[in-house]
């Protein structure tokens, strides 16, 4: 008998030994390289044992019990412990020491309970107590499996939440393309980049000084009349009135102003007018700006800078010329023609017949340039008869449907997947 409690014993102390652990994961290594710890537990639950363990290695006799209501409360107690063991085996190594304790063959509560209690009791009540033992061991079997389930798929749950599968395929995230006019200011860039021109930005909703004034637009200038602009509709007694920039000229100012020369910056950005859309108009396009300022920038200077950049754009084979033009900020103003890189300046379409992207001219006009007039410098507080320069300020949506054959300029604002994937 003294064995079998001694069994039962190491059995539950093993458990709360595992389960202590479990609490205490650092101090794992230190308690299980010695055994000291464990025997002094062992020790200390030797005498804090309830009386359960006394009571089932002895007969009922023993216990003084020979009926029913005697028998009652040794049963409850036998729960009562039962149920507070089942809450601590929460992993699979104190469970399957709880189950072994319990159900153990040799030296199992159970059996304990059936060796003691049970074979040696009065035919009376043999039958009370094979009844209570039942019970128990019905609830003990089910609580236990139950505690294997839950054990188990809270394992599992911790295993998919602590995996990452590597052999599986990655989430295909498709990340688009650039869009076409983006590419076209993107090429432009390059190209100016590359020979010493910098690239800045402004803002899109300005005011009528740098739209208009500063670049020597003044208030009822008839310029203004090819700019049908939009205004922003302000709260009454706002400061200046706003628009949305109608090209992208005011970056010109705005870059002299916090700028010395030498200056060589390209614009690329949006510019709106009040336009109704057609095949090769929109309310919204698109410019690069370019303003070079010097001491002494000549107009040599301005066309062959022009004229690399076109063959760069449209290659070696095209020819560039200009005519005058009139823009209130440059002067002289130009206007730049490109030979028309399809039917190679001659007019004429390859399978004979006039070529239908110069309309048989040879020539198609590209975009409007000029040297810097001086009364822009007046704006920006440069010396005029120290400094002379250059401007132009090209449309790339035009310029993106010339080089890549579109015919409606609508298709760059809608973005329809099937155009843009043909720009990938
Ligand atoms: N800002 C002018 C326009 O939008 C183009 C331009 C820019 C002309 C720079 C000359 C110099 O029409």
């Amino acid at each position: 008998m003294v064995g079998g409690e001694r069994r039962i014993a190491d059995a539950h102390l093993r458990m709360r030994v595992a389960a202590d652990y479990e609490r205490r994961p650092l101090q794992k290594a230190a308690a299980t390289t010695s055994e000291a710890p464990q025997w002094g537990l062992r020790f200390v639950f030797h005498f804090l044992m309830n009386s359960i363990e006394t009571n089932i290695s002895k007969k009922l006799a023993e216990l003084g019990v020979a009926d029913a209501a005697g028998l009652a409360p040794l049963f409850a107690e036998v729960h009562a412990r039962f149920d507070a063991e089942a809450t601590v085996a929460t992993d699979e190594g104190s469970w399957k020491l709880f189950r072994d304790a319990w159900l153990g063959r040799k030296a199992g509560v159970l059996t304990l309970i059936t060796d003691n209690w049970l074979k040696p009791a009065s035919p009376e009540l043999k039958r009370v107590v094979g009844a209570a033992l039942n019970e128990l061991r019905g609830h003990v079997e089910a609580k236990i499996e139950e505690r294997r389930v839950a054990i188990e798929v809270g394992a599992e749950n911790a295993a998919a939440r602590d995996s990452v599968d590597l052999s599986l395929p990655g989430v295909v995230r498709p990340i688009g393309s650039r869009h076409l006019v983006r590419q076209v200011f993107q090429e432009i860039e390059d190209i100016f980049v590359s020979i010493g021109f910098s690239v800045v930005e402004g803002p899109e909703i300005e005011t009528p000084y740098y739209n208009f004034e500063a670049l020597n637009i003044p208030e009822h200038h008839p310029v203004r009349d090819d700019m049908d602009t939009f205004y922003l509709e302000l709260p009454k007694g706002a400061g200046s009135p706003l628009l949305l920039r109608t090209h992208t000229s005011p970056v010109q100012i705005r870059t002299m102003e916090k700028t010395q020369p030498p200056v060589r910056v390209i614009v690329p950005g949006k510019v709106y007018r009040r336009d109704n859309p057609d095949a090769t108009h929109s309310f919204a396009f698109h410019q690069i700006e370019g303003l070079a300022v010097d001491s002494d920038i000549t107009f040599c200077d301005f066309t062959g800078t022009i004229e690399y950049f076109v063959t760069q754009f449209f290659g070696v084979g095209v020819k560039t010329r200009f005519r005058p033009s009139y823009f209130p900020f440059t002067e002289p103003s130009v206007e730049f023609d490109v030979s028309c890189p399809f039917c190679g300046g001659s007019g004429t379409a390859a399978g004979g017949g006039t070529c239908a992207k110069c309309k048989g001219a040879g020539w198609i006009e590209l975009f409007g340039a000029g040297m810097v007039d001086p009364a822009v410098y007046g704006f920006v507080n440069y010396d005029a008869k120290k400094v002379s320069g250059f401007a132009f300020g090209i449309g790339i949506d035009r310029l993106a449907m010339l080089k890549y054959g579109i015919d409606d300029i609508q298709v760059f604002f809608q973005n329809d997947v099937r155009f843009l994937r043909q720009f990938p």
